[in-house]
């Protein structure tokens, strides 16, 4: 039998996530190895030939799976039809820019893109924000789009839980493998909280296999809510593969599922769990089955965690203020 194709569509395709990320979607990693998928690129016109130039190296891989290739500068072409939708293009923080100035910039490019939406993807259209304020940019694009479900809005923290991954099982001598449960909070910023108080190493609780607060408190979370900056240090660019890798983590778990009895992060629309302001865009650990994401519930919040959740949702609170201000919510 011969599946329709999904529509995949990826703006900022020419730059360099999105070259990361667009032969990875073609191989067949983002829905699975028996999914055909089209995909769209979606540039500003600065970027189109660039896009074109990658159109050319995904078709000289000659991915079986991969059943063309379309690219645009209108959002409402991009769209039209799209199942999956990672919104990587934005708009830098340039000098001298302040963070308003950042938020009505993204504002430009995430209301238009929102609408788009609205009016031309599929109606079982999935959507991860990628591009910075991740969270924020998501809430724009969710407010613009009032026919699409909210909940399919979501902004990516997969990396920032990759990351906290990587941390706990340097530190603890495990591989990765053997961690489960472990949930990133908040915002995609410095404020996030990587918490490890319901992760399990090898069976045994997180926390105490650590055992060690000071740790938590001053290497871990810190080199976790700050290593985006530390790759732009040593980059000199910002992190590309792994944002890559995290967005398609993010999709594949989302369509595919969780594993059972593990969990993972996402940035969704809060419903008011655990204290969080309902409609904020927060990471939350989650569920999915069957295309379907849903926030674990029930488990207890120390002191420790409930300060750093409060810290990195007052900021969400703030940027939504000023998104409102700016009248693009
Ligand atoms: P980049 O500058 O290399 O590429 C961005 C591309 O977006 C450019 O090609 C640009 O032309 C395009 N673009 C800009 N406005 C657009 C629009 N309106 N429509 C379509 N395309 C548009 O940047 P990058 O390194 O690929 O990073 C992209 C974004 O992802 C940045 O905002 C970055 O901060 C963010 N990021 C997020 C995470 C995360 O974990 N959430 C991780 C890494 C990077
Ligand atoms: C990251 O976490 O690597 C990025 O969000 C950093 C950035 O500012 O682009």
């Amino acid at each position: 039998m011969t599946r329709t194709p999904v529509n995949v569509t990826v703006t900022g395709a020419a730059g360099q996530i999105g070259y990361a990320l667009l032969f990875r979607i073609a191989s067949g990693q983002l829905l699975g190895a028996d999914v055909p998928v089209r995909l769209r690129l979606l540039e500003i016109p600065q970027g189109l030939k660039a896009a074109e130039g990658t159109a050319m190296e995904l078709d000289d891989c000659a991915f079986p799976l991969l059943r063309g290739i379309d690219i645009t500068d209108d959002p409402d072409t991009g769209f039209d039809g799209a199942n999956v939708a990672l919104l990587v293009g934005a708009r830098p923080r340039t000098k001298g820019m302040e963070r308003g100035d950042l938020l009505e910039a993204n504002g430009g490019i995430f209301k238009p893109q929102g609408k788009a939406i609205n009016d031309h993807a599929a109606d079982d259209i999935k959507v991860l924000v990628v591009g910075n304020p991740a969270n924020t940019n998501a809430l724009i694009a969710q407010a613009a789009a009032p026919d699409v479900p909210g909940e399919r809005f979501t902004a990516m923290t997969r990396l920032d839980h990759n990351r906290a991954l990587s941390q706990l099982a340097a530190r603890t001598g495990v591989p990765v493998s053997e961690i489960r449960r472990l949930t990133i909070w908040g915002n995609h910023s410095a404020t996030q909280y990587p918490d490890v108080f319901h992760a399990e190493i090898a069976g045994k609780n997180a926390a105490e296999v650590v055992d060690d607060r000071t740790w938590l408190a001053d290497t871990f979370i810190p080199t976790v809510a700050k290593r985006g900056a530390a790759i732009i240090e040593a980059r000199g660019a910002s992190s590309a593969a792994s944002a890559a890798n995290a967005a398609i983590d993010h999709v594949h778990t989302w369509v595919n599922g969780t594993a059972e009895g593990d969990w993972t992060s996402m940035g969704i629309p809060s419903d008011g769990s655990y204290g969080v302001a309902e409609g904020l865009i927060s990471s939350f650990p989650v569920t999915c089955k069957d295309g379907v994401y849903k926030i674990v519930q029930g488990l207890d919040i120390n002191e420790f965690s409930r300060t750093r959740i409060d810290a990195s949702v007052k900021e969400l609170e703030e940027e939504r203020e000023a998104v409102r201000a700016l009248g693009l919510i």
